[in-house]
């Protein structure tokens, strides 16, 4: 079985994508720098599969401490998820987000070609196909235009990625363009817990909810929606997780670049989410209509076909599910802080 370098393992995908890949009978070595995640989340992914594995506290611009893991390690695919992704902050941090993100992914890529390793997915972003395309966004549409310094590295790292294919053409790599992960592991033991004021929906219901913040703004009423309110494709976290399973098991049968997206083909609104929140939590969410937020698209979601097709893969839940489960993590984590953890 292959042994799986995971970048970027201790954080909301990456954790989960961990569970998912031990429990598949995956060795991994685990790295993270813990800009934007805890040693918390490597415990838990121990406790929840019982299974141990190599972790290294690391990070990627570190070339020298970078190559000592490909030194005492023999790596056969790496998933790489390490890297800035708050949108906001991008814009007002563009030289950190392209710095950070962009030579984290060449370190990666000199150390690939240096030690013979072929095969890597890669944690790209829906936000790659811009605000030109009809939805749902198919892979064969044409990407950029993007509006964002984080976006725009998304980009470019696909860009660099398929370049890296042309002299290496044994080399596999699977480009997985993520739409909206929400929810939780059902253990309530890893989830999405960010630092500050949540910027993303999810994570500012749940502290609504939780009563740490008084109420959530909906940005905007007035898009040409089902209710006005935006819409995106919602995907529980544990199915990206399998996906990039089903992806690693496709780099066994391909070579050069592809790509997929991982979405559920389904739209929901910012009140759908609020009201299936509710009924899911048995909580009130208070919320008030806000201004449109700048840079937001009113509408966009997923064609979730050829993912189905060629890697055998699709979602499993709903969106009821993901809110459960997002809902569990948070009142765990209440818990935690509850008892001084
Ligand atoms: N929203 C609110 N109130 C909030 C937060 C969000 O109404 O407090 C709305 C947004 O306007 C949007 C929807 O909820 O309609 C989802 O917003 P998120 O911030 O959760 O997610 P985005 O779709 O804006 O962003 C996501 C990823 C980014 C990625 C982007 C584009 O978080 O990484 O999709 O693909 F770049």
């Amino acid at each position: 079985m292959m042994n799986v370098l995971v970048t970027g393992g201790a954080g909301f995908i990456g954790s989960h994508t961990c569970v998912e890949l031990l429990e598949c009978g995956y060795q991994i070595v685990v790295m993270d720098n813990f800009v934007n995640s805890t040693a918390a989340a490597v415990d838990a992914i121990k406790k929840i599969t019982g299974k141990e594995f190599p972790f290294y506290e690391c990070d990627m611009l570190d070339l020298e401490n970078f190559e000592k893991i490909f030194q005492e390690n023999k790596i056969d695919a790496v998933i790489h998820f390490a890297g800035l992704k708050a949108v906001g902050e991008s814009v007002t941090k563009p030289w950190l987000y392209y710095h950070n993100n962009l030579v984290s992914t060449l370190n990666l890529i000199a150390l690939m070609e240096k030690y013979g390793v072929k095969k890597l997915i890669f944690s790209s972003s829906a936000t790659v196909y811009g605000a030109k395309n009809p939805i749902p966004y198919r892979e064969d549409m044409e990407t950029g235009g993007t509006t964002n310094p984080y976006g725009s590295t998304k980009f470019m790292i696909e860009q660099i990625l398929k370049d890296e294919c042309v002299p290496h053409p044994d080399w596999s790599v699977i480009l997985l363009r993520y739409f909206n992960p929400i929810g939780a592991h059902p253990s309530g033991l890893i989830g999405e817990d960010p630092n500050g004021i949540p910027n993303n929906l999810m994570p500012y219901i749940t502290r609504v909810a939780a009563g740490k913040l008084p109420c959530l703004s909906v940005y905007g009423d007035d898009y040409p929606t089902h209710d006005g309110t935006g819409v995106r494709d919602y995907i529980h976290v544990c199915d990206l997780a399998s996906g990039h399973v089903k992806a690693l098991e496709k780099t066994e049968t391909m070579q050069g670049a592809d790509v997929y997206n991982l979405g559920t083909g389904c739209g929901s609104s910012v009140l759908d989410v609020v009201h299936a929140f509710e009924e899911a939590s048995g909580v009130k969410v208070t919320y008030k209509i806000a201004p449109r937020r700048a840079g937001d698209l009113a509408e966009y979601y997923a064609d979730a076909t050829k993912a189905k097709k060629e890697l055998g893969w699709e979602a499993k839940y709903n969106l009821l599910d993901m809110c459960r489960d997002s809902w569990n993590f948070t009142k765990k984590r209440m818990e935690q802080e509850a008892a001084g953890k």
